[in-house]
């Protein structure tokens, strides 16, 4: 997958995004053939337990993308820039985000945020660094706006399409379009000719994007109303762990054949 690939897939082949934050997730969504790989800065409440993505840093992140370029040598991946990584000063966004290529190996980086990221974007794209934009509902500004779902009217669904617009020009590659309305979402995506790729954001964008724990069932206690579950991992480690339990109480792990006995 290249950033000319995702271009030219608008209209014509839905993209699949999934978000991974280790090297055995990675390896199996590499081999899956998943077109792109997130790191996203959800892994702080997925992965660290944080109650919200705010308190994720640069470090921790280049960790994470790290890890799953280990286990995805081929895939495109893209890195979350976390809160406060940017929009404090053009150079300080710039320079966070070539740190995610050049020291986690990522191929790209994505922001959050609307027409106010034009001139940061431009920045990135002119020395190399290709950007997907964040429009929607933003984690990162949950204390300002809440999880709320955007593009309920007229108007929210205008300054959407102006916003994707300004990011388009600015030379944003895709958008990622979060928890809209799904009249909403098909409007921007209808507006633009870069891909959007949606999460919660109803059929019409020209992609999809799952948080990989989300999809997989890994927390019965997450229940969110865009996710599919496509496994029950949490059912299917709980009870190989209590097998594992019953048998080491029992005697019978480790059994005759993991046992090396002396000749
Ligand atoms: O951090 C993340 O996982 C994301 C997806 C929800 C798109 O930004």
């Amino acid at each position: 997958m290249t950033v000319s690939k995702i271009l030219a897939s608008k209209n014509k082949e839905k993209i699949v995004m999934l978000t991974v934050y280790d090297f055995l997730t990675a390896k199996i969504l590499e081999s899956a053939g998943v077109d792109i790989l997130l790191v996203g800065d959800s892994l702080g409440t997925v992965v660290m337990g944080y109650s919200s993505t705010l308190p994720v840093t640069m470090d921790e992140v280049i960790h994470h993308v790290r890890a799953v370029r280990s286990g995805a040598p081929k895939s495109f991946i893209v890195a979350d820039m976390p809160f406060l990584s940017y929009g404090t000063s053009e150079e300080e966004g710039v320079f966070n985000a070539g740190k995610l290529i050049k020291e986690g190996g990522a191929n790209a980086v994505k922001l959050e945020g609307g027409a106010e990221r034009g001139g940061l974007i431009d920045a990135m794209t002119s020395i190399g660094i290709p950007v997907m934009g964040h429009l929607g509902l933003l984690p990162q500004s949950v204390n300002r706006y809440g999880y709320r779902i955007a593009g309920k009217t007229v108007e929210e669904t205008d300054k959407l399409i102006q916003d994707a617009q300004t990011l388009e020009k600015a030379g944003a590659f895709a958008i990622v379009i979060e928890g809209t309305t799904e009249e909403a979402a098909k409007a921007v995506s209808g507006a633009i000719s870069i891909p959007t790729i949606g999460i919660g954001a109803g059929r019409f964008t020209d992609g999809q994007v799952l948080v990989i724990t989300d999809m997989l069932g890994m927390d019965p206690d997450n229940e969110l109303k865009h996710n599919k579950k496509y496994a029950d991992i949490h059912g299917a480690v709980l009870s190989a762990v209590q097998s594992y339990i019953g048998d080491v109480k029992s005697g019978k792990f480790p059994g005759e054949e993991q046992i090396t006995h002396s000749s």
